[in-house]
């Protein structure tokens, strides 16, 4: 530990893609201050790109393969007993493409943080951008928030809009709220690490340190 710091919230942070939003993490908790320690990176694929960002970082990293298990609930808890190997408190799915069963929820009431490409409750699924594109809004974003039972749903912990162009294809849009998600994540990880966050019903409170 830093003298003049406190231990802090171990984290997993499970994958499924090029890791752009692991990386935002692994960058922000350089900052001896920041609220979480990512002490391990699960990915449910072995050809995820976020694999060598956690070498890269010296963080461990494991593989559970989806395809390795018959069904969501015994997979889920292959994650979960990886997880609780490395005595983590939170888990954060930074573009974890797979529904986690009940069992994970369990494990980890209101400490599952998602990050969406999209102003939840609009566009829920794994293809956010595609659809906010294809129904014409103007407006669209990224929501962090806690999880739930259902898909995209918990508690909202932030949002911030971005703007979508008449001439934007899904790669455009989707960078432009990747960028944003490299802020609001971490920013909703930090809180997240240092307690400030208190789940009522639906709503997500924050209190200041
Ligand atoms: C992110 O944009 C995240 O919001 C999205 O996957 C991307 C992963 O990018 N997640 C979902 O669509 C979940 N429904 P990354 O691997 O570069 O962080």
């Amino acid at each position: 530990m830093i003298a003049g710091t406190t231990a802090r919230t171990r984290i997993a942070v499970l994958v499924s893609g090029s890791g752009s939003n692991l990386q935002a993490l692994i960058d922000a908790s350089v900052d001896p201050h920041f609220g979480a320690e990512i002490a391990v990176v699960v990915a449910d694929r072995p050809n995820a790109g976020a694999l060598k960002r956690a070498a890269d970082a010296g963080i461990a990293h494991v593989v559970v393969s989806w395809s390795d298990y018959s069904d969501r609930e015994t997979f889920t808890t292959a994650i979960c007993d990886a997880t609780h190997t490395h005595d983590v408190t939170g888990l954060v799915l930074a573009g974890f493409m797979r529904i986690l069963s009940p069992v994970a929820i369990r494990r980890y009431p209101d400490a599952i943080i998602n990050v969406h490409p999209a102003l939840l409750p609009a566009f829920p699924g794994a293809d956010a951008v595609g659809q906010a594109l294809a129904h014409g809004v103007t407006v669209t974003g990224v929501t962090v928030h806690f999880v739930d039972e259902q898909v995209d749903h918990g508690p909202i912990i932030l949002q911030e809009s971005a703007a979508v162009h008449p001439d934007d294809t899904i790669d455009i849009l989707h960078r432009r709220i990747q960028q944003i998600e490299h802020t609001v994540l971490p920013l909703a990880v930090d809180a997240f690490g240092k307690g400030l966050l208190r789940v009522v019903g639906r709503r997500v409170e924050w209190s200041s340190l």
